[in-house]
């Protein structure tokens, strides 16, 4: 039997090694039948000659926000989607949110499932926020979204007046999502620090777009992250924090991963690029810096970048996510978000930043395909792990996303051939529904020049989206594995057998 595509030409890079160039890849039934060479090509084979450019698996975008109750002029699932696809990412999971006043989450799943379902473009699952973490919903329902919806991970809040959990809450859920082989995700900030400072800029005054940034001190981060770290100990539960902005903040995850405690660590692009004066008033626009206001904030100094990148770099940042979470700049309706009467309010400033489509170009922009091996920030299969095969090992996905194999999906990015550097980010090219990038006027390296979802090309550059709306699939996951650390370490200061005592 023919193939049903065959991709010639290429150099295959995966996330241990860039394979020989000359590999071809065979596809079938949307799967990757078989890598070799001299694959036959039939009369029904199409074919595509990757003119010698880097093919890299469909990236994994693990953190995404689309059709968020809090972020009513955010992106839907139809405009998320064609953008994700548009940027190298072929599977998105994303956030179904409990609000407090929700006893149960069988009406949120269901709401979800109604904005989402033949709205995608690419594949998808979803994770569950737990804001109100009730006894009923963490033993009788968390189980059921794993079991019967293959919803295998949630997120909480230790921040946010509306989200947020307290510590023994998180470990009510740390302690339920171990028992069950789920990951917990954490979002980490001290929320009485902010508050506090919150509440001394805006009796001073202080309410403009750059005092977000001052209200979330990278103190606030630090301890947060260093605490959630010790109640995952203690239940002895595999955790992600999520869009890490704080090299302190990493250091206590490289201490806990050294210590082999199961601490997985994401960042995003935004806290790779970008800077504090991002949020500060510009000439031609007042109130400019609210483009930039997500949560962590964006650092003062490039030290911070640089600590981050390091990260990159030596292994402990697990996944690179968009947290693709934004709002509209100018609404409409002319009504600026945070704008209150003309005065600028940070407080009321929506957080979140779009980055969904970008997210792959400019991790991308960073290895050797596209800089000097000196300058290269990370190694391409660095680059494989970081977007696309440990965020689906993480979520449950292996076996079917993340790597390029035989009998997983054929999701594929391929590259420009021998492109460094003539691609720069404009929100005039872009497919999501805002209204700016942060990104505006960025070099990137290369740009996908094809994008591949189960063997059908739904993204060629000099077309366009070719995708359909439909052909999204529902992707019920499995149990994630660890991918640093392990399991069964005695919290530190425990004798081994005081643990019989309580557990
Ligand atoms: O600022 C952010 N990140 N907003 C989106 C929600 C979240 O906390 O991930
Ligand atoms: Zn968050
Ligand atoms: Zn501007
Ligand atoms: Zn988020």
């Amino acid at each position: 039997m023919d193939f049903d595509l065959v991709i010639t030409n290429g150099i295959i890079v995966t996330a241990s090694e860039v394979l020989p160039s000359g590999l071809q890849i065979g596809v079938r039934d949307g799967k990757i039948s078989c890598i070799g060479t001299n694959l036959p090509c039939g009369g029904s084979t199409q074919v595509i000659d990757a003119e010698g450019a880097y093919i890299t698996p469909g990236g994994v975008d693990s953190h995404v926000h689309l059709a968020q109750k809090n972020a009513p002029t955010g992106d839907g699932w139809e405009t998320g989607t064609r953008s994700a696809i548009a940027g190298g990412t072929t599977t998105i999971i994303a956030f179904a949110s409990q609000e407090k006043e929700d006893l149960s989450l069988w009406p949120v799943l269901d709401e979800y499932i109604k904005v989402s379902k033949d709205q995608s473009y690419c594949d998808y699952g979803y994770h569950f926020i737990l804001t109100n973490p009730t006894a009923e919903i963490l033993h009788n329902e968390v189980p059921l979204l794993a079991k019967d919806h293959g919803i295998t991970s949630v997120k909480l809040y230790m921040t946010y007046d509306a989200m947020k959990v307290n510590d023994r809450e998180v470990l009510d859920i740390l302690f339920t999502c171990k028992a069950l082989g789920m990951t917990t995700m954490i979002h980490a900030e001290n929320h009485d620090m902010i508050a506090k400072l919150i509440e001394g800029l805006e009796r001073n005054k202080n309410t403009e777009p750059y005092f977000h940034a001052v209200a979330r001190p990278r103190i606030a981060e630090d301890e947060a992250s260093y605490r959630a770290i010790s109640l995952a100990e203690l239940a002895d539960a595999p955790m992600l924090l999520v869009h890490m902005s704080s090299d302190v903040a990493v250091q206590h995850v490289r201490d806990a991963q050294g210590r082999l405690l199961p601490i997985h660590a994401e960042t995003c692009p935004h806290y790779l690029f970008l800077l504090s004066d991002k949020l500060k008033a510009e000439p031609h626009d007042h109130f400019h810096g609210a483009k930039h206001v997500c949560s962590p904030p964006l650092r003062h100094s490039p030290d911070d970048l640089e600590g981050l990148w390091r990260s990159i770099a030596n292994g402990t940042f697990t996944t690179f996510s968009s947290d693709h979470a934004p709002s509209k700049y100018d609404v409409p309706g002319g009504k600026r978000l945070g704008l209150v009467d003309g005065i600028p309010r940070f407080t009321r400033i929506p957080n979140g930043l779009p980055g969904i489509e970008t997210r792959m170009p400019l991790l991308f922009g960073q290895t050797p395909a596209c800089q000097t091996p000196e300058q290269a920030r990370l190694s391409l299969p660095r680059f494989v792990q970081l977007t696309a095969t440990n965020p689906a090992k993480l979520y449950g996905l292996d076996g079917r996303k993340g790597s390029i194999l035989p009998g997983y999906d054929a999701d594929l990015v391929i590259w420009h051939p021998g492109d460094t550097g003539s691609c720069v980010i404009k929100q005039a090219n872009l497919h999501h529904d805002m209204d700016y990038t942060p990104f505006e006027g960025m070099p990137v390296g290369n740009w996908p020049r094809y994008t591949i979802l189960r063997g059908q090309v739904v993204w060629d550059q000099a077309k366009g989206i070719l995708g359909k709306l439909q052909y999204g699939q529902y992707l019920k996951r499995g149990k994630g594995e660890v991918l640093t650390g392990r399991t069964g370490n005695l919290p530190r200061g425990m004798l081994e057998d005081e643990r019989k005592y309580w557990r």
